[in-house]
């Protein structure tokens, strides 16, 4: 039998990461984070000192991207050269520079096989991975394809109560920034055919993880 993969796209603050991840874990299922690569890549040429505004500088630390990632949803971590860079990824710093290198065709066809790779390595009965461009890109043949959306205003106030340290204008500064930078090279807004708009708006944790667990047990 072939294992179930579930795709999952939306926008920074949809809670995608950790419903996902919780509908993984409720299905027996493995879980990936595809957002944690492109930060991890973007950590790893920083490492490297390119110049993130190099493009060609930034393609040729691709071959020496030593890049692990934990798929357990129990056992979730991130490594770089063996190193656990799990919580670094989540820094203002990395999240500022990864538009830079996700918007490189180069970047973005290599993290896509990798992901691929991933995904047809699961030994779980199921995956469920993550991203911007997994429904369309990644795996469009995927059984089941859910874009999760949540109005503006729940997206800003979800990623607030997440970040501490900084305003809650900063944050959703930084966060339409970001969605701006993205949507102009993946479109994660509008559902493509075939894939259902789950919206969290007025859903909580629990009941947003549960319509994606029903979602997958009614096709898979
Ligand atoms: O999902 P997360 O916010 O961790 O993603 C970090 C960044 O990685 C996004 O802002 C986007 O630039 C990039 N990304 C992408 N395609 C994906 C997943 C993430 O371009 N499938």
């Amino acid at each position: 039998y072939k294992p179930v993969v579930v795709a999952v796209d939306g926008p920074a603050g949809s809670g995608k990461s950790s419903v996902s991840r919780a509908a993984a874990k409720a299905l027996g299922f493995d879980y990936q984070d595809t957002g944690a690569a492109y930060r991890a890549f973007a950590l790893h040429a920083v490492q490297q000192n390119v110049d993130l505004d190099d493009p060609a500088a930034v393609v040729k630390t691709l071959p020496t991207f030593a890049y692990e990632i934990g798929i357990d949803p129990d056992d979730h971590y991130v490594r770089v050269d063996g190193v656990d860079v799990t919580d670094e990824i989540r820094t203002p710093r990395v999240t500022a520079s990864v538009a830079h290198v996700a918007k490189l065709p180069e970047v973005r066809h290599y993290l896509v096989d990798l992901f691929r790779g991933i995904i047809a390595g699961t030994s779980k009965p199921g995956i469920v991975t993550e991203g911007r461009d997994i429904t369309t890109v990644v795996a469009p043949n995927a059984q089941v394809r859910i874009l999760l959306t949540a109005s503006e205003e729940a997206r800003m106030a979800r990623r607030s109560a997440e970040i501490t340290g900084q305003s809650a204008e900063e944050t959703a500064r930084q966060l339409s920034k970001r969605d701006q930078q993205d949507s102009k090279v993946v479109d994660f807004m509008t559902a493509a055919e075939g894939v259902t708009t789950l919206d969290s708006t007025n859903l909580d944790f629990d009941q947003t993880v549960q319509a994606v667990v029903e979602l997958v047990r009614s096709i898979a």
